[in-house]
């Protein structure tokens, strides 16, 4: 069956890289975990393909309005979830969900939310400068309005990967001390007089230090490690792990993540210190990452960018890691306070 088929392209969020996981996962049963509900899209196809349960988690409130249209259909085989998945162990077995059969996360913002311009993920709509997903706490205005110039440098430099940092954090901080930020475009003019014009195909100036700042104001990375130690506490013997990713930031901890704790550690070369020999908790399904098909990104451009890694749990116990082994970059947010 085709993607057209399968999915509407006018549905609020079109799911990324379902079929491949589904590959993987069918015949599917037992407990399943969606450490990001969004629009619902994996939560419902693996219900459809016969999950016994799935605990649906999202920290954004207002995706839960938007299943209410649908979730009765599934009863009670549905437990919806207001949380983060960093904390999917304790919430699964809170909800008597554990030891799961697997655990799917498919990172990053939805479309819904890129999509509303007054969620302020967004450098191509003018909105307020927000960026929360779960809606509460530090928006990105109060960092650009509060940080010290240093810090935005490194915030933009680590998160965004964006070599031209200072520039740009010099240019925000000169900018508000005349009048304070409060709307994307006012810090997407900020940051296209700090950069070239960019060449056809290159991608908009605003991208990066966008990237940086919507990473820091829901502590993405941070989640994201947590989410695999979590994952790896919550999975019982042969649950399978599917994490997908949008940038390289995110993939790199996934894969360390899934290399370090299957045994697989590239060997370092001979004056490196020996790495501690762990017990491998979980083995690797495929040692590459899976990427959408042709027809997925004709159908869907959004999904281009997007990286599946799968592992699966062996019956080994939990362990402890270094968040920077797996490539955490190391920038401390309490400096953003
Ligand atoms: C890319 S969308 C997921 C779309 C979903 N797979 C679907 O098919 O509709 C990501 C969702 O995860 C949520 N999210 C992101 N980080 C989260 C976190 N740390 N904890 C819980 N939810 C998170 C976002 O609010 C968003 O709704």
């Amino acid at each position: 069956m085709s993607l057209a088929q399968t999915h509407s392209s006018s549905a609020p969020h079109i799911p990324v890289l379902l079929t491949p996981i589904l590959d993987v996962v069918k015949p599917i049963s037992g407990r399943w975990l969606d450490g990001t509900f969004g629009a619902g899209g994996y939560t419902r196809a693996m219900l459809d393909a016969g999950a016994d349960t799935v605990y649906a988690i999202d920290r954004d409130p207002e995706v839960f309005e938007r299943a209410q249209a649908w979730a009765g259909e599934y009863g009670d085989r549905l437990k919806l979830i207001k949380g983060t998945f960093g904390n999917l162990d304790t919430l699964a077995a809170d909800a008597g969900g554990t030891p799961l059969d697997g655990v799917v996360l498919d990172i990053g913002v939805s479309s819904m939310q890129i999509d509303q311009a007054d969620r302020g993920f967004s450098f191509m709509q003018d909105g307020p400068l927000d960026m929360r997903m779960g809606q509460s706490g530090m928006t990105a205005a109060d960092i650009v309005n509060t940080a010290d110039e240093s810090v935005l440098a490194d915030l933009i430099y680590l998160y965004g990967e964006d070599r031209k940092s200072r520039r740009i954090a010099g240019n925000i901080v000169r900018a508000r001390a005349v009048s304070k930020f409060e709307s994307t475009f006012q810090l997407v003019k900020v940051i296209e007089a700090s950069l070239p014009r960019p060449k056809p195909g290159q991608t908009h100036p605003a991208t990066r230090t966008f990237q940086a700042l919507r990473i820091a104001v829901n502590d993405e990375l941070g989640q994201l490690v947590d989410g695999l130690r979590a994952a790896e506490n919550a999975l019982g013997e042969g649950g399978l792990l599917a994490v997908v990713t949008f940038h390289s930031l995110e993939d790199r901890i996934v894969k360390r993540f899934i290399q370090a704790r299957s045994g697989n550690n590239p060997k370092g070369n001979r004056y490196a210190p020996e790495a501690a020999e762990e017990t491998a908790t979980f083995e690797r399904v495929g040692r590459k990452a899976i990427g959408p098909s042709d027809e997925e990104i004709e159908f869907n451009p959004r999904a281009r960018s997007a990286k599946l890694r799968l592992a699966r749990r062996l019956g080994t116990d939990a362990g402890e890691f270094s968040p920077y082994e797996m490539g955490l970059p190391k920038f401390d947010l309490e400096r953003l306070i």
